[in-house]
C-alpha cells in the first residue's frame, strides 16, 4: 500500500487574532456551531472526539466518546466509571480531547484534568437517554472480556423484561465526567502546510494566546 502521493492542501480559510475570541470556550462554541452547519452527511457526528488518557506508567490509550455539554466550567462526556479509561483516570487525571473536521480543514486540541460530574448531572442525562442506550449502559462491562455477543443480548433481554413498564436507574457505575481545560489549541489548514495555530493557556483566570508554528 502506497500512501505517499495520499494528501491535500488546506485552502478554505485563515485563522488570524482578528477573528479569535479571547476565551477558547467561546472560540469552540463558534468552531463547533460552524461545523455543525456545514456538513449534513449522514455520519458525521461533529461532537465526536478523541479521547486520551495515560495511566501511571505512562500507557496511553485513546478511543472515540461523544461530547455531550460545554460550558465555561468545561467540556463533559458520559462513560463507564470502571472501564478501561475510568481505570486510567483515576491513576492520572489529566486527559486530552481532539476534534478534527476535514470538512473546514480544522482541528482543535483540549487537554486538562478530568473529575467526575454530579450525580444529578449524570442521572439527568441518563434519564434523558433511549431506554436501549439506558439498558445498554446497564448491560455492559465496557472494557471487561465478554464470552459471547449472546450472552450481552440475553442480558439485555433480561433487564427489559424486569424492567417492563418501569424507568431504568442509571446504574452508579456509569455517569458523567468533566474535563477542565488548560491548554486549548485551534489548528486552521492553510496551503502548503503554513498553516495557523493558535495556543490558549490557563494564566489564573484569564487565557494567554500565542501564535504557534505549524
Ligand atoms: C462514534 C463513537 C461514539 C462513542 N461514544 C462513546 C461515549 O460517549 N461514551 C463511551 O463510553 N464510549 C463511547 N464510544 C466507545 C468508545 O470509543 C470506547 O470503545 C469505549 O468507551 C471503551 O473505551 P475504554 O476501553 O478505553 O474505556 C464511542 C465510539 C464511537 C466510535
Amino acid at each position: 500500500m502506497d500512501l505517499h502521493e495520499l494528501r491535500r492542501n488546506y485552502d478554505q480559510q485563515t485563522l488570524n487574532p482578528g477573528n479569535l475570541r479571547s476565551d477558547p470556550i467561546q472560540q469552540f462554541r463558534e468552531w463547533f456551531e460552524h461545523a455543525r452547519a456545514t456538513d449534513s452527511a449522514s455520519w458525521f457526528e461533529p461532537n465526536a472526539m478523541t479521547m486520551s488518557t495515560a495511566d501511571q506508567r505512562g500507557r496511553v490509550s485513546s478511543r472515540i466518546l461523544l461530547l455531550k455539554a460545554v460550558s465555561e466550567e468545561g467540556f463533559t462526556f458520559f462513560s463507564n466509571y470502571q472501564s478501561d479509561k475510568a481505570r486510567q483516570l483515576v491513576e492520572n487525571n489529566q486527559a486530552s480531547l481532539l476534534f478534527f473536521w476535514p470538512h473546514v480543514e480544522r482541528q482543535v486540541r483540549i487537554e486538562g484534568t478530568v473529575v467526575r460530574t454530579d450525580a444529578q448531572t449524570s442521572d439527568e442525562y441518563f434519564a434523558g437517554r433511549p431506554r436501549g442506550s439506558q439498558i445498554g449502559a446497564v448491560v455492559s462491562r465496557q472494557s471487561a472480556i465478554l464470552p459471547s455477543r449472546d450472552k450481552l443480548e440475553a442480558d439485555a433481554a433480561d433487564l427489559e423484561k424486569q424492567y417492563a413498564d418501569k424507568l431504568i436507574p442509571r446504574p452508579d457505575f456509569w455517569g458523567g465526567y468533566l474535563l477542565t481545560p488548560v491548554r486549548v489549541e485551534f489548528w486552521q489548514g492553510r496551503p502548503s502546510r503554513l498553516h495557523d495555530r493558535f495556543l490558549y493557556t490557563r494564566d489564573g483566570d484569564c487565557w494567554q494566546v500565542v501564535r504557534l508554528s505549524p
